[in-house]
């Protein structure tokens, strides 16, 4: 049985006095949360210290939201695997479609960051997604395929069970406009049956989460899906009683 998940993508937000309100709000309200979810936060990599110490008390983890293909080196403004494993980072965002859309990230250095977090003990939390046009194209599913056997491609045996998936449509990323129940159960089976295929039953143990527009009013009906495990939250994830909502949803 896969355990559901939630992760708070913080995105290029916080200074230092918002950040310490939020993070004692989730701290102490994850004391009411049901052990039944698994709860992490991936704030901009300056305030990883900050959020690994306020919140060292509670069961809340920490991530980062990249992490540098190379091991160390002159590599300017890059932030290596063992930097952010320095800091208790257990997971790392790859692949995020803003990265790739904004920053130029091809599949293969997905594939790499993938391969650098697995080999550091970090979870990748590998994004894959499809555009509208691409939805409308009908080529969302072989889209999403695409992009997760690629991201996969340097990872072998049991490092492939290493991972976690998240679905995020890129029409559904910060707009407001969510995915139906529906439109994403049917992707998530896709992507277990791909997973399926790469390795027995791997598609069983890899939870596959929902990213795109999730806040307190849809997350039970998106989350009461069969193959969705839980939810990669942007701009609820700012807000206490919102990132709180959706991970006793997730439960
Ligand atoms: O990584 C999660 C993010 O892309 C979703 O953003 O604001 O639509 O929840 P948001």
């Amino acid at each position: 049985m896969r355990k559901a998940l939630v992760i708070g993508n913080w995105k290029m937000n916080g200074r230092l006095a918002a950040n310490e309100a939020l993070l004692n709000g989730l701290s102490s309200g994850a004391e009411c949360l049901s052990d039944d979810v698994e709860v992490a936060v991936c704030p901009p990599s300056v305030y990883i210290a900050q959020a690994a110490s306020l919140l060292q008390k509670s069961s809340i983890g920490v991530g980062a939201q990249n992490i540098a293909t190379q091991a160390s080196g002159a590599f300017t403004g890059e932030v290596s695997a063992e930097m952010l494993t320095d800091f208790g980072c257990e997971w790392v965002i790859a692949g995020h479609s803003e990265r790739r859309s904004l920053y130029g990230e091809s599949d293969q250095d997905v594939a790499l960051k993938v391969a650098k977090a697995v080999e550091s003990g970090i979870v990748p939390v590998i994004c894959v997604g499809e555009t509208l046009e691409e939805r409308e194209a009908g080529q969302a599913l072989a889209r999403v395929r695409s992009q997760l056997e690629a991201a996969l491609a340097q990872l072998e045996g049991d490092q492939l069970a290493s991972i976690v998936v998240a679905y995020e449509p890129v029409w559904a990323i910060g707009t407001g406009l969510t995915a139906t129940p529906d439109q994403a159960q049917e992707v998530h089976q896709v992507l277990r049956q791909a997973l399926n295929e790469c390795q027995v039953d791997l598609g069983d143990k890899v939870r596959i989460l929902y990213g795109g527009s999730v806040n307190a009013a849809n997350a039970d009906s998106l989350f009461a899906q069969p193959d969705i495990d839980g939810g990669l939250i942007g701009g609820a994830s700012l807000k206490v009683d919102d990132f709180l909502a959706i991970c006793r949803a997730a439960a």
